[in-house]
């Protein structure tokens, strides 16, 4: 009895000598990412990427391999891929950072219906095609996004009030998809054509297009797609068809109508724009549904969101940002497991880093959101390793 006493002492001692150190190196890592936070946003050196990743090796020693010997570009087969905004293009990290580690462009809204065709016969070129020449100086590829987007809020003013009927939408879906693909001819290798037609409940989502041509606009929108080039690879994107339901079901259906129709649909987005709680494997079933059909398959919009239920003065610390760094690994590793290497298009983050995340600029009260793989001064997070270790296969 007294000896189980005395060990059980001891076991009380360690481990309250095992949670003071706990304590005390939370605290540390909490005061650092604290302080990096408050540092002032200019207050960012050419050098930060690099020490990043010094920073990732004293991590990770057990992994045992140098973050900094790899980049997306020498691990990854296919491009991974960033939404770039043209603005910032000339911002030395954000630029020094594509250029490390990225080699495919999306844009967040230069290729969108309003940003290209502002007014009936008006057509605007100039940001998405300084996207284009960036990309072409730095040697990536770029995919458009996208041609229709079912969303009115969207849409330019003057289509919403255009008169006349489907003849008239029609005519105008035709030449706006050949004005655009004529222009990005040889510049552009894949496109969005339709982004985000369908609702959770299967159905099509009310859109002028909708209202206009019926469900015959998605057909449409491949079919001329396709006859104004065919040699470019035509997706159709959304979110949420990753939990499979009414959605994906639908999505698959249209599809495999197009095919039968001889339309060529060749690929399918998946936005991902996901949170921490997500379950992978209902994400891989889903991946694996679209890859069995043959197509490819883009994880198009990629983030992982911290945010929930957090107050506006949170900060990411390392357990969270481990946690979403084991997130990314997971999901990264399920899209290579389950996706054939043939039909892997790739992946695309939904912007560079944390500042310039969507979420933060859409949303006023998620300022406090760290979805990407870059923190707000460009460091590579852990979300970035684990990224990068799913590429190694650890
Ligand atoms: C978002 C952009 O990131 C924002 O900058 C813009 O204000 C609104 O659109 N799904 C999509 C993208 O398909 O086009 C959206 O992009 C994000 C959600």
């Amino acid at each position: 009895m007294r000896s189980t006493n005395s060990k059980l002492r001891k076991t009380n001692i360690k481990l309250a000598a095992l949670t003071f150190l706990l304590f005390t190196s939370n605290l540390m890592a909490c005061k650092s990412s604290m302080e990096e936070d408050l540092a002032p946003a200019d207050d960012v050196s050419s050098e930060a990427v690099v020490s990043a990743n010094e920073l990732g090796d004293e991590q990770a020693l057990a992994g045992s391999f140098h973050l900094k010997d790899y980049t997306f570009k020498t691990v990854f087969d296919f491009p991974i891929g960033a939404a770039v905004v043209k603005e910032r293009l000339e911002e030395p990290l954000y630029d020094k950072t594509l250029r490390k580690d990225f080699s495919r462009l999306s844009s967040e809204s230069n290729f969108k219906f309003k940003s290209l065709h502002p007014e009936e016969d008006k057509y605007t070129f100039e940001k998405a095609d300084a996207i284009v020449e960036y990309a072409k100086r730095n040697n990536m590829v770029v995919h458009g996004h996208t041609l229709v987007w079912s969303h009115d809020g969207t849409q330019p003013k003057w289509l919403l009030n255009h008169k006349g009927g489907a003849a008239e939408f029609d005519r105008l879906l035709k030449s706006h998809i050949q004005t655009v693909l004529k222009h990005f001819k040889g510049k552009v290798s894949s496109w969005d054509v339709v982004n985000e037609a369908i609702a959770d409940n299967g159905e099509f989502k009310n859109s002028i297009w909708y209202r206009k041509l019926g469900r015959e606009y998605f057909f449409k929108a491949f079919k001329y797609a396709h006859e104004a080039d065919p040699n470019i690879k035509l997706f159709y994107n959304d979110y949420g068809q990753e939990f499979g339901g009414k959605k994906m079901r639908t999505i698959m259906a249209l599809i495999e109508e197009a095919k039968q129709r001889g339309i060529p649909v060749h690929g399918m987005g998946f936005q991902l724009h996901t949170v921490l709680r997500i379950t992978v494997s209902k994400i891989t079933t889903n991946l694996a549904l679209a890859a069995s059909k043959g197509l490819l398959i883009h994880i198009s919009e990629f983030d992982v969101s911290v945010k929930k239920n957090k107050p506006k003065t949170f900060i990411l610390d390392d357990l969270l940002a481990r946690e979403q760094g084991e997130k990314i690994k997971a999901i990264v590793k399920g899209y290579l497991q389950t996706v054939p290497k043939k039909q892997q298009f790739g992946i695309t983050t939904w912007g560079v880093s944390d500042n310039d995340s969507y979420f933060n600029k859409a949303y006023p009260n998620r300022d406090h959101d760290y979805p990407l793989l870059f923190d707000k001064k460009y460091k590579a997070k852990r979300a970035y390793r684990g990224f990068i270790e799913a590429g190694l296969g650890r």
